[in-house]
């Protein structure tokens, strides 16, 4: 972490072309939420707002919380919308709106293609650090009827806008964790805790009014968060809570700072990762495990800088 203070030159952001090719944002269909007040109250209606109480209380219903020790398949006391904001309807909050128009679909990280109830255990065993819901279970049911509502009028296999959480330009040095300890003090702290570890909902409850950030209840190494360019885009554009995309209250700077900051701290380890992405040239240059198809250590996969490791994937492809 020392050698790495030595990189930090204070600014050095590169330009960089959005991970995500402009012609297909260009092609996506309009931002739109649809509102859940409208559907009825029948079997239909009831499964969907089932669903969307899932994503709110996960912990609460299908986590350490539930009363029936069977149905504790979520393992930490984090909710689907400690990620995905505001039940999964914020633009650039991870939403889950249009999610279940691009399933089933190739997932590079299990090298094949997946189902949406797939997806959905990929978070409940990587972001919940817990078990997957069996497929035909009625809480499977629900959350998936509730991710099929939130793609209404989406056209199947249509990208939507305001997907994932952001794309902001790349640093040219590596993130530094020391600098973003004082952006954590600062920012961070107040709601997360100075240990990261959220606050509670109330003695004895399982669950967070804030989610912890690390620890043992946090998220664990093999998800989606645990990847610095996922986090340091989600804190610019979502955090401290209730900031927005289209005014973010940290600079590009100390947003990726501050994700490297929680990236080095410890959190429940995930075994068999190294099977994750058997194509190693599809795997994303920001997961902080090997093998890798490149020669970079592990440190600069995690902290970047990135331009270096995407040339050298290029080239191997382009060898091939
Ligand atoms: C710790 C944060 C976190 C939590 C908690 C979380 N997720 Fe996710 N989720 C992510 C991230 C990050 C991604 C996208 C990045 C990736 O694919 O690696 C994602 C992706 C998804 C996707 C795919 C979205 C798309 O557009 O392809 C679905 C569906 C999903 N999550 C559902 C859920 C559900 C349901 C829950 C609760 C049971 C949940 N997630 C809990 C972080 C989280
Ligand atoms: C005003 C309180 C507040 C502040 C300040 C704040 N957060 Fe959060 N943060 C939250 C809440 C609340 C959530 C969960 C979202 C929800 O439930 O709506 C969250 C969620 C998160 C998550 C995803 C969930 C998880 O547990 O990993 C990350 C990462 C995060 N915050 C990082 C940060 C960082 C970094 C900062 C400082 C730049 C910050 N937050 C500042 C309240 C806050």
């Amino acid at each position: 972490m020392l050698a790495m203070k030595a990189w930090y030159t204070g600014l050095g952001i590169a330009a960089l072309a959005a991970a995500t090719p402009s012609s297909m944002v260009d092609a996506a269909p309009a931002w739109s939420v649809p509102d859940i007040a409208s559907l009825p109250d029948d079997d239909w209606g009831r499964t969907v707002r089932k669903g969307q109480d899932l994503v709110l209380k996960t912990a609460a219903l299908i986590g350490p919380g539930a009363s029936d020790p069977a149905r504790r398949y979520a393992g930490n006391g984090l909710d689907c919308q400690s990620c995905h904001i505001d039940g999964g309807t914020k633009k650039f909050g991870l939403p889950l709106v249009g999610a279940f128009a691009v399933y089933p679909g190739y997932r590079p990280r299990s090298g094949k293609v997946g189902t949406i109830e797939d997806r959905v255990n990929g978070c409940m065993t990587r972001s919940l650090n817990g078990k997957p819901l069996p497929e035909h279970s009625a809480d499977m049911t629900a959350i998936v009827a509730y991710l099929k509502f939130l793609s209404t009028g989406r056209p199947v296999g249509a990208m939507t806008e305001g997907h994932g959480p952001g794309h902001m330009p790349e640093l040219a040095r590596a993130a530094d964790p020391v600098h973003g300890q004082q952006v954590f003090a600062g920012q961070c702290a107040a709601c997360h805790g100075a240990q990261g570890t959220g606050q509670g909902t109330g003695a004895g409850e399982p669950g967070y009014v804030v989610p912890p950030l690390w620890g043992a209840d946090s998220f664990n190494e093999g998800a989606g968060m645990a990847r610095l360019i996922n986090a340091a885009n989600f804190i610019h554009n979502n955090m401290p809570n209730g900031t927005t995309w289209a005014d973010p209250a940290l600079s590009v700077t100390d947003a990726w700072d501050v994700a490297a900051y929680i990236e080095a701290q410890p959190r429940p380890h995930k075994a068999d990762l190294e099977r994750d992405f058997p194509n190693r040239r599809e795997k994303p240059v920001d997961a902080a495990y090997g093998p890798y198809a490149d020669g970079f250590p592990a440190s600069q996969h995690k902290f970047g800088p990135y331009a270096p490791i995407r040339a050298a994937i290029d080239a191997l492809v382009a060898r091939h």
